[in-house]
């Protein structure tokens, strides 16, 4: 599996791990990129040097391709692309604001940027702006999102016919069969969240691992915050599971700041909890498998 994305960041398979801020640290990080995918650390909550020693984390647990995503909103989002270009990150993610704040300076400074957007109108924006690649975030996703709620399905394709440069999707985005769908939807990669947080590697609590595994697709729902949303667990969920969990042998006491971590509605598909190698290793194997298998699906009829 090769093709516009690898190619440009020298990566195994076109499977990045989103920025998850206070969640994408370096081993999960690390993880990601050696299991041949795109690891992004989450640094939307740092301050510059709590990204320093991130970085530097990252590189004694890999020396393939990683890189970081900054959101407009981050308190030190300045300082912060400094610091990406200061250390030599190679690609960065910017998201939840003006492509045009940082694209020019990284750049410049030979920096492959890739931008988020939920909406094609942001998209011709960033494309404009002269980012390398988009991100097309359907409302499925977890964390903060736009309050516009267009879903993978219906975004990506349009996202795809509206710009030139390469789109990953994401949303949603949990096994093969949502790789194999988002090539059909015309997107060269995928970006995910959700399925990466229920891993080994992942450092949010077992409870709310433990959380994951028994939620539903129903269970989240998106907190609206001013202009953006933030698709969390549903607080009738949130109150039985964690009152199950107090029941069982939960290895850790869960605590109130699970309820405002993000999730997505992909939490419904997570079964159990998986080494990250073991989610992105089936995850291309089975879409290898099943995607020379769908035109079965398309009886040949008249329109022969
Ligand atoms: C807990 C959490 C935190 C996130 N933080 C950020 C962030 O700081 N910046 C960003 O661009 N996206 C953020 N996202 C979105 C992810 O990068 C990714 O695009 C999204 O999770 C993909 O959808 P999925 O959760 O359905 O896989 C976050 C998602 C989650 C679940």
């Amino acid at each position: 599996m090769s093709n516009a994305i690898c190619e440009a960041l020298d990566i195994r398979y076109p499977i990045i791990l989103g920025g998850l801020s206070r969640i994408g640290r370096a081993p999960l990080v690390a993880a990601v990129s050696n299991a041949g995918g795109l690891g992004l650390l989450g640094a939307g909550s740092w301050t510059a040097e709590e990204f320093r020693e991130q970085i530097r984390e990252t590189r004694n647990l890999t020396d393939r391709v990683f890189g970081a995503n900054i959101p407009g909103h981050a308190e030190a989002a300045d300082e912060l692309v400094e610091t990406a270009i200061a250390e030599r990150l190679r690609v960065m993610s910017t998201s939840a604001g003006s492509p045009r704040r940082f694209t020019a300076r990284l750049k410049e400074a030979g920096v492959y940027v890739i931008h988020v957007v939920s909406t094609v109108a942001h998209a011709m924006t960033a494309e404009k702006a002269g980012v390398d690649a988009i991100v097309a975030e359907g409302s499925e996703s977890g964390g903060m999102t736009s309050m516009e709620q267009v879903s993978t399905l219906v975004l990506v394709p349009q996202v795809a016919e509206a710009v030139g440069c390469p789109v990953i999707a994401a949303g949603g985005i949990a096994d093969a069969r949502g790789l194999a769908a988002s090539f059909a939807l015309g997107a060269v990669g995928v970006q995910l969240g959700t399925v990466l947080m229920a891993t080994k590697e992942c450092e949010v609590s077992p409870a709310f691992k433990e959380m994951m595994v028994r939620a539903r697709e129903t269970d989240t729902y998106l907190d609206p915050r001013g202009r953006a949303a933030s698709r969390i667990f549903k607080e009738d969920f949130t109150k039985t599971a964690l009152q199950d969990l107090k029941e069982t042998s939960s290895p850790t006491v869960p605590d109130l700041d699970l309820v405002q971590t993000g999730v997505g509605q992909a939490t419904g598909m997570i079964r159990e909890v998986r080494t990250v190698a073991e989610v992105i290793g089936s995850m291309v194997s089975q879409a290898r498998e099943i995607l020379p298998g769908l035109i079965m699906n398309l009886p040949l009829g008249d329109a022969e």
